[in-house]
């Protein structure tokens, strides 16, 4: 069952601009099958209408503190029912009386009642932003144990790109995401993650590549960060956005990726190899596009480096593979274990119903050395990602704490 399912959001929505973007935020939401109660400011209700969250699937919304019709200590009662506050957008004002422990309206009252996982999506103007008094509410807030996502810099209502523009719904969902897993057994350890196809140039025009969307690999990268690891996601070039807390490495072709994890294996504790490298790339690179002239062609192609094999020095306390195989697969997942070296190994198939190239869901299995198999059933690639990290821990333990990276 999916991490989100049945969980309870309580989503505050202040009066910033963005506060529409707080209907995609709680669509998300409801989509993973949460269950989710809006708490507005009255100021929240000049941008946006308590009915757009009722028709998008909030089970209830609350506005006034004093209303007539409520359940008892409805003003605080809430508080217990959240397994997490999400405020987004975040005003500079809810954000000052949060540090202050005013408590002088429904969200702020709720907000202050509530101890439980608290997450805060700043949104304002960039001159509000960089107000002392709000920078020391801000890092006041964090020191206390609440968590932040964005501002970005962007562009800004009033019209400069600037930082204070709220993170996107999806970030916002991710970070809540990576906060209910309530993981920390990475923290401070760096992983590494691949992700994404490679892309091998022919002309200036035209490359080889494959159909790997990078989902995967992203979704490893977002559990990791939920995980508490300090995560770098090298990634080909995909449409994806990078999830939240993660760096990004961004690379074309095989060589460059090659060159990119070799230079950040130093004091790794786990790689994670999810990107579809390219087995060969065109032996030569034509500096003009090249032209039509027959029939037909013939490619001359050159192996790429083996990542994996190359990996002599520096290597990581614990190296997981992937295996995307077409046929017998299980066998070719041991055979490229045992190859490479790996300590454990995902093997999946993309031919398979339900989980073909793009989708958001996989269905694979982890195998290990000395026999160790463990099956996944079909699932969104987010909570695979945390079946395989909680894998490569289970190992990185066993490898015990010795020879700390
Ligand atoms: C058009 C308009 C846009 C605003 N946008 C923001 C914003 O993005 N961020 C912010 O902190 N305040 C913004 N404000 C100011 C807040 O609405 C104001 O501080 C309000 O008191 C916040 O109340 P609340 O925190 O109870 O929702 C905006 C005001 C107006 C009139």
């Amino acid at each position: 069952m999916s991490l989100m399912n049945d969980k309870n959001i309580l989503l505050g929505v202040s009066g910033g601009v963005g506060a529409f973007k707080a209907c995609e935020l709680l669509r998300l939401f409801v989509k993973a099958g949460s269950n989710v109660r809006v708490i507005m400011t009255e100021a929240a209700t000049k941008f946006v209408t308590p009915l757009s969250f009722q028709s998008l699937g909030a089970e209830q919304v609350s506005v006034d503190m004093f209303a007539e019709k409520r359940e008892s200590l409805e003003h605080v009662a809430w508080s217990d029912w959240g397994d997490i506050l999400v405020i987004a957008p975040a005003t500079g004002n809810i954000i000052g009386k949060m540090a202050a422990g005013i408590a002088d309206e429904i969200l702020s009252t709720q907000a202050i009642a509530f101890d439980g996982i608290t997450l805060l999506a700043p949104a304002m103007n960039v001159k509000m932003y960089n107000n002392k008094t709000v920078q020391k509410n801000i890092k006041y807030l964090e020191s206390v144990g609440v968590n932040l996502v964005g501002p970005e810099t962007g562009y800004l209502a009033s019209m400069i790109t600037a930082p204070g523009r709220m993170s996107e719904p999806e970030i916002i969902f991710k970070r809540a995401r990576q906060l209910l897993l309530k993981r920390s057994s990475l923290k401070g350890r760096k992983v590494i993650v691949t992700a994404g196809p490679t892309v091998e140039p022919l002309d200036p025009v035209r490359y080889l590549s494959n159909f790997s969307s990078g989902k995967m690999g992203y979704a490893l990268a977002d559990a990791a960060a939920g995980f508490g690891a300090n995560v770098t996601l090298i990634s080909g070039p995909v449409h994806l956005e990078p999830p939240p807390g993660v760096r990004i490495i961004d690379v074309k072709s095989a060589e460059e990726m090659h060159r990119a994890v070799v230079k950040e294996c130093p004091r790794t504790a786990l790689l994670i190899m999810a990107a579809a490298v390219a087995d060969y790339r065109p032996s030569a690179f034509h500096k003009q596009k090249i032209k039509r002239h027959s029939d037909s062609m013939r490619l001359n192609l050159r192996a790429n480096p083996d990542i994996l094999k190359s990996l002599k020095r520096n290597r990581p306390k614990v190296v997981v593979g992937f295996a995307l195989e077409t046929r017998d697969v299980e066998a070719r997942a041991i055979e490229k274990l045992k190859d490479k070296g790996l300590d454990l190994i995902v093997a999946n198939n993309p031919t398979e119903k339900g989980v073909e190239f793009g989708s958001d869901f996989n269905k694979v299995t982890i195998y290990g050395r000395k026999g160790l198999a463990v099956p996944l059933e079909r699932a969104e690639k987010f909570d695979i990602a945390v079946a395989v990290i909680e894998e490569s821990v289970k190992f990185l333990k066993k490898r015990g704490s010795k020879r700390k990276k």
